[in-house]
């Protein structure tokens, strides 16, 4: 047992730790730990702060995985107005502007060129080096009070580093990753959500969730580009951000002090071509003033600085006829239009297909059969469709009429009440939404059965062996051994036939197998119903605990579930409503998938470790004691030293040499906390603490 003392002195050491990682990571880019070391590291911390919470710190690291809910944002008045930019496409109104500020500065002036970042303004405010306030930019008066929310953003520092005033308050903008946006995206789409335009957007939305740890999911970033604030030792903008630098702040990383046009317009053109290289979106650059005294000469308009301004890029825009229009059924029966364009080139790529979102997005841009559409392409690299050529259009063509009929099982499309898209209700048996839930259903965050991938499904559906997610468990080695599919025919490329043999037929089926320790938690989650996704599932999960009183609570019950409306209530009653999704339960059921939560009231969570012998060794993200339960709690005995008998050694942080030594004169296998967590499908931390 630790002393107070020694746990306090544990949990700063932690601290000092976790926060030097979280700036390497975040504000450096340059990681100097193991993702999974610093798990641990932070698993630590929250433990110790779950038992001692009167020693936790409120600029404590941990803040950052989220968990706060707010119900309603407060607005602030900003001390400062929060203005925008006076902007210009033109080389030429750049010219301009460099003349007004010379006309006023008689000294030379130097300027210092920045990224104009695509997200979200953001002030935050801090007192004696503690972050206090974060606030949104609102109409530029006032804004939203979003605290709870940045703090999530690793790149945000809760405390500052080294000689920072009393009080200071720095701009700048939160920005999602291109790589982020498209997974957020992709995770959208598979629950049935509509996806958000573009990172901007997703950014934004993402500063009003009601609960930080989604936000904090969600991996957003921040990049600070304004220092304001009185008896602050720095006089040019360029001396601030390398102060703000030293607080341990990321800012602007591509900056550039320029003393004439030449070096402006190199700035430019430089980014113009880089950008599509960059991780997050920008739309321009910024040009300001370098010396605050001049700055202050320059003073401001009402809406803008007078001692900066924006250049923004032009996207690149062609306009090119409409071929036709695809449509495609996705996993919750969710029907998108797909212009086949006639091929053009645009900023490199030749595009083809564009998509046209939905039904709404033809009406609004009133889109007729054969019309020439502009298609943009910014610094995203995904093109799209900005608008009709309207000069162009052919008399007497008609708007597209959006399918009546799926594509793929002819049914009867179908549009709710309230929503924009239009989907296919035959759920069952509509062929490409059969194959999505079944992808959906062996996916990672699912059932995690990884030995089927995208390819082998389509191979069990197409010769008929898998139908429904519960025919995976009746599987035998007769019906797969020899199943065979040919792959890759098109693009020119030779034709291949894949075969299931013995080993892979092994694999799958033990896959299937340890898919039946998934908690239930993931099983609803991988059930693939319409706007269920995976934290809907945890608070259903938690809250009905399990199948059979969530099956049949009414759509009010539903709705006292956080998070649940009309909307994803009226579909979790309409999935249980069909009999053949019943009948899929039962089955799931007889094969021993969980469907029920666990508790450590039962006697054993699951079987996966059963008649294995467990040497522990090193340190964990949770105690040894926890680390015993969570091995016992499947079926496993933990043996204290290494023999022929131990089945495995389970290797924490500074395992013990001997051990590792024994371990491997004997070929015993090594396994991590993570690899047990995957074996027992436990994914995160947290599912290991409600052990
Ligand atoms: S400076 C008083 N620098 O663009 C000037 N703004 O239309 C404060 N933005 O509201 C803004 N990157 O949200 C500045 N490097 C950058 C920027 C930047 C993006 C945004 C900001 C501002 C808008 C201006």
């Amino acid at each position: 047992m630790m002393s107070t003392q020694e746990v306090a002195s544990r949990m700063e050491q932690l601290t000092t730790q976790i926060n030097l990682h979280n700036y390497n990571y975040y504000v450096r880019d340059n990681p100097t730990i193991s993702d999974y070391d610093f798990d641990q590291l932070l698993a630590e911390l929250i433990s110790l702060e779950k038992q001692y919470p009167t020693l936790a710190r409120p600029d404590s690291p941990t803040q950052r995985v989220g968990g706060s809910v707010t119900k309603r944002f407060e607005s602030f008045r900003h001390q400062y107005p929060m203005l925008s930019l006076s902007n210009t496409y033109s080389e030429e109104e750049l010219h301009d502007f460099d003349r007004r500020v010379r006309a006023v500065i008689s000294e030379p002036v130097e300027y210092v060129c920045e990224l104009k970042y695509d997200g979200v303004a953001i002030s935050l405010i801090y007192e004696k080096g503690l972050l206090v306030r974060a606030v949104t930019r609102g109409d530029g008066i006032q804004g939203d009070i979003v605290t709870a929310n940045v703090r999530t953003v690793r790149s945000v520092p809760l405390s500052l580093q080294g000689n920072f005033p009393e009080k200071c308050e720095i701009r700048g903008e939160i920005v999602l990753p291109r790589a982020r946006f498209d997974i957020l995206n992709k995770e959208r789409e598979d629950i049935g959500e509509s996806p958000f335009a573009n990172p901007r957007n997703a950014a934004s939305g993402s500063l009003k969730l009601q609960e930080s740890s989604e936000v904090a999911r969600r991996g957003l970033d921040a990049q600070l580009y304004y220092l304001l604030g009185e008896n602050i030792a720095a006089h040019t903008h360029y001396e601030r951000l390398l102060l703000l630098q030293t607080w341990g702040f990321k800012t602007p990383a591509a900056v550039k002090v320029a003393r004439n046009m030449e070096d402006i317009m190199s700035f430019i053109n430089t980014w113009d071509k880089q950008r599509e290289h960059l991780p997050f979106d920008i739309d321009g650059i910024v040009l300001k003033v370098n010396s605050l005294t001049q700055q202050r000469q320059l003073g401001f308009t009402a809406k803008n600085p007078r001692w900066a301004i924006a250049y923004k890029y032009k996207a690149e825009r062609v306009s090119t006829p409409l071929v036709s229009v695809d449509y495609q059924v996705g996993r919750t029966g969710i029907v998108t239009p797909v212009a086949n364009l006639q091929p053009v080139l645009l900023a490199g790529t030749t595009v083809k297909r564009a998509t046209l979102n939905n039904k709404t997005f033809i009406e609004t841009f009133n889109i007729h059969e054969g019309d020439h559409l502009f298609v943009e392409k910014g610094g995203e690299i995904i093109p799209k469709i900005v608008g009709v050529d309207i000069e162009r259009r052919a008399a007497g063509t008609t708007q597209v009429m959006f399918a009546t009929h799926c594509p793929e099982c002819n049914t009867l499309l179908v549009q709710s009440e309230g929503e924009a898209g239009i989907y296919c209700p035959n759920q069952l048996h509509c062929p490409p939404q059969i194959k999505g839930k079944l992808e959906h259903f062996i996916g990672r965050k699912a059932m995690n059965i990884d030995s089927l991938g995208e390819g082998k499904i389509e191979m069990l559906y197409d010769h008929g062996v898998v139908k429904n997610i519960a025919d995976f468990y009746t599987l035998t080695p007769e019906q797969l051994l020899g199943l065979e599919k040919r792959v890759g025919a098109e693009d020119g490329k030779m034709a291949r036939v894949i075969r299931l043999r013995e080993k892979s037929v092994v694999k799958i089926l033990d896959g299937i197998m340890q898919s039946r320790n998934v908690p239930f938690e993931r099983v609803l989650f991988a059930l693939g119903i319409r706007f269920v996704g995976e934290t809907t599932a945890k608070k259903l999960a938690r809250h009905f605990e399990n199948i059979d009183r969530l099956s049949v609570a009414p759509e009010d019950d539903l709705m006292l579930v956080e998070d649940v409306g009309n909307a994803v209530a009226k579909s979790i009653a309409d999935y249980f409503n069909q009999s053949e999704n019943l009948e899929i339960i039962l089955r799931l059921k007889e094969a021993g998938v969980q469907m029920q939560v666990m508790s450590s009231k039962n006697n054993l969570a699951s079987q996966a470790l059963a008649g294995m012998k467990v040497v522990v060794s090193g340190v964990f993200s949770i105690s040894r004691d926890q680390i015993k339960a969570l091995v016992e709690a499947h079926g496993g005995t933990i043996v204290s030293s290494i023999s022929a008998k131990t089945t495995f050694v389970l290797a924490g942080n500074n395992m013990g040499p001997e051990k590792k030594i024994k371990a491997q004169k004997l070929n015993i296998p090594l396994l991590s906390e993570d690899d047990l967590r995957q074996k027992l499908g436990l994914v995160n931390v947290e599912s290991i603490f409600e052990q």
